[in-house]
């Protein structure tokens, strides 16, 4: 890691052509280990010239701020369930606001939430539900409502287009057709988006069904169903959320970590079966999710629903904006003490305390879903393709940015195509992408011509696609209008790294 920072540090000076390859070289010496933001010292390295900002984002794409562990000390707190306005026209408001919110200890931070200060409530809704949604946007700045992974007609998807203007609101309506899974929503407007999801805008959507009900899952929320949205931030000496100084072209990503809002998180739970909904809400950060024992789990859901059978992982990586569902076996871990969920740098996310109750003893189903992927579709020829490239503000899709008034590609409502993502690698290697896709759930053909693993055998709306890597996947839309596609590093979407597809 220590050397691929550095490699990208010294290629990076070189395109920029900022520095010499003689002062590429004197950096060469430095240690740069514990390096973080800010303490460089720029002038031994005569960086004179140097775009400081560029520079900053660069060594973010490496990771170099880390997350502080968690110390426990406050208990998870659990979004409420938003409850049904009217019973029959199942009628939600979702208001965007600011406010206050205690994340410290007697500070109050300034955040933006739905329908309270900080992040949102949960909306449930079952397959086959006719939604009302009343968006209000009590904001003094325009936002959008966007529902991320819902499959829904390209007026009431909350794309750039749909902006609310501060004091507006608008009533969505549409059927809920798509199957059991965990879904969220944020806001889209262009250019704000990661600074609003940053201020706090981020909630999620359950999808509920026959078939989900009658798995026997743990789905009794807030006591062994819960969900766990992971968000890293930077918090300035005032203990506010200041993102223009915060930000990062390339992501921004921060050392303190807040899950479902809470510092210092952590999780009471029986000794049973548990049901976690991980979410990645970061702008930017990816994560590889352990348990400090050692331990497995299971993953029984990807984005869009179940897989077809649990698999057992040790670790988990989601790109910002995937979700999965795992369940974790309390009863049978061995080691309780210290017990908690880690990052792939060992940094404490989320210290569970097990108490001495026994929950329920149940069996997690071997057939969850019937997901398949068909012979004639994996046989498809490659009909759109998306190359995405670039870093900081200079990131593009097939080339070029965002233009809210051209559409890319079209494609007809109901028909596969195979699409094929391209991660383009710079001159010092390139980062991940997350690539995501609205109005539709889509499946995996391959990576790299192979197979897909298990735990992404499963309907995707996001997928991370490394430098140098090809992902097929196959994608129908079952509603029309005009969708986004795009990175879901947030900055790199407020950059551009974003395009349009008709559906007709
Ligand atoms: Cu999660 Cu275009 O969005
Ligand atoms: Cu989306
Ligand atoms: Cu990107």
């Amino acid at each position: 890691m220590k050397k691929i920072a550095l490699a990208s540090m010294i290629i990076s000076v070189g395109i920029l052509g900022a520095c010499s390859q003689e002062k590429s070289d004197n950096m060469k010496g430095m240690d740069h280990s514990n390096m973080k933001m800010g303490e460089m010292d720029h002038s031994s390295m005569d960086m004179k010239d140097m775009d400081h900002d560029k520079m900053k984002g660069h060594m973010s794409h490496d990771k170099v701020i880390s997350l502080n562990d968690s110390t426990g000390e406050n208990e998870l707190k659990v979004p409420t369930l938003l409850a049904r306005d009217h019973e029959k026209g199942i009628v939600y408001t979702v208001k965007a606001q600011k406010g206050k919110t205690e994340i410290f200890d007697g500070t109050e931070s300034e955040t933006y939430g739905y329908n309270g200060m900080f992040l949102g409530p949960v909306l449930r809704f079952e397959k086959g539900d006719k939604v009302k949604i009343r968006t209000i946007n009590e904001l003094d700045e325009p936002t959008t409502f966007h529902w991320h992974g819902l499959e829904v007609s390209a007026d009431v998807d909350g794309g750039p287009h749909d902006v609310l203007k501060p004091g507006e609101e608008k009533v969505l309506e549409f059927e809920v057709t798509q199957e059991a899974s965990t879904l969220w929503f944020h806001p889209h407007p262009h250019g704000k988006t990661s600074e609003q999801v940053y201020k706090g805008l981020a909630g999620l959507i359950y999808i509920e069904d026959d078939h989900s009900k009658g798995l026997g899952l743990p789905n009794d929320y807030g006591k062994n169903d819960f969900p766990l949205i992971f968000q890293d931030k930077t918090f300035d000496s005032k203990k506010q959320l200041n993102y223009s100084a915060a930000k990062n072209e390339d992501g921004t990503i921060g050392d303190t970590l807040l899950i479902n809002g809470t510092l210092n998180p952590k999780l009471t739970v029986n000794k049973e079966k548990v049901r976690l909904r991980l979410l990645n809400g970061s702008n930017a950060r990816n994560y590889t999710f352990k348990l400090n024992s050692g331990d497995s789990f299971l993953q029984i859901a990807t984005d869009g629903g179940f897989l077809n059978e649990p698999v057992p992982l040790q670790e988990i990586t989601l790109t910002p904006s995937e979700r999965a569902e795992i369940i974790v076996d309390f009863s049978s871990i061995k080691k309780v003490n210290n017990l908690a969920l880690i990052n792939e740098d060992g940094a404490v996310l989320l210290p569970f305390e097990v108490t001495d109750q026994n929950g329920v003893n149940r069996k997690i189903p071997e057939k969850l879903n019937d997901f398949s992927l068909e012979d004639n579709v994996m046989h498809l020829p490659v009909t759109k393709k998306v190359e995405l490239f670039g870093m900081m503000d200079m990131v593009t899709i097939n080339g070029k940015k965002f233009d809210p008034e051209r559409i890319d590609f079209t494609q007809k409502q109901g028909d596969t195509e195979v699409w094929e993502i391209y991660n383009k690698p710079d001159m010092m290697g390139g980062m991940i992408h997350p690539f995501h896709i609205h109005g539709a759930q889509f499946k995996i053909i391959s990576r790299d011509g192979k197979d897909p693993s298990k735990n992404e055998r499963g309907w995707k709306d996001s997928i991370s696609v490394k430098p140098d890597e090809k992902v097929k996947i196959a994608v129908q839309f079952k509603h029309k209008g005009v969708y986004m596609f795009h990175c879901h590093i947030l900055e790199h979407e407020d950059n551009g790294m974003m395009g349009q597809i008709k559906v007709e």
